[in-house]
């Protein structure tokens, strides 16, 4: 596995720096209320991140996930965004917090976001561990953003590429040979 990588861009030691004073920042950004906050987090590219950031959070929390899908196969173009999995998702009168692992064209923020205000959130901010500044759209923002990066397909920590490279400790490059094969 290590071998399909030609360049680390974020390292691992780097990542967990960033995801601690990330999390920091948040803190500020929440009220510590009784009620505690409500993470929606975004199936499957958020895990890594989510875990990481969930523990260094200090205020009382629940957790719920949807499942977007808008990346088929071995393919490094997002396509329309649908949601896949939100039957019980319960934010009504919730302070939510959406966590993904990254805003690229940001058609998937933009259909997470309304569907959470839909249902009735109290407030909506979003939390995404990477966005690539060149394409994301002015009318999806993130509140929290750990890394601005250039525009470039990247694996690793939660990201994945026609399914793997998930469990890299670090953010980086596929060899370019690698893309387009399955
Ligand atoms: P968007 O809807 O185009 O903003 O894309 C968001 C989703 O596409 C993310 O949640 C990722 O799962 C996936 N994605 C976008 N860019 C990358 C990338 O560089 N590497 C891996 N997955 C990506
Ligand atoms: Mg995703």
């Amino acid at each position: 596995m290590q071998t399909d990588i030609e360049r680390v861009v974020i390292t691992e030691q780097a990542l967990a720096s960033r995801v601690a004073s990330l999390a920091g920042e948040i803190a500020g950004g929440f009220p510590d209320r009784e009620d505690g906050i409500t993470i929606v987090a975004v199936l499957s590219g958020s895990i890594i991140f989510l875990a990481d950031l969930m523990r260094c959070l200090p205020m009382k929390m629940r957790m719920d996930v949807v499942s977007v899908s808008s990346y088929p196969g071995a393919t490094t173009q997002s396509t329309e965004a649908r949601l896949v999995a939100d039957r019980d998702l319960q934010v009504s009168g919730r302070d939510v917090l959406i966590v993904d692992d990254i805003l690229d064209t940001g058609k998937t923020l933009r259909l997470v976001q309304h569907e959470v205000a839909r249902r009735g959130a109290r407030s909506v901010r979003t939390a995404v561990l990477l966005r690539k500044p060149s394409k994301a759209p002015s009318d999806v923002s993130a509140d929290f953003v750990g890394f601005d990066i250039e525009d470039r397909f990247v694996v690793g920590y939660g990201l994945d590429y026609n399914g793997h490279y998930r469990n890299l400790r670090y953010i980086g490059l596929l060899k370019p040979e690698l893309y387009g094969a399955t």
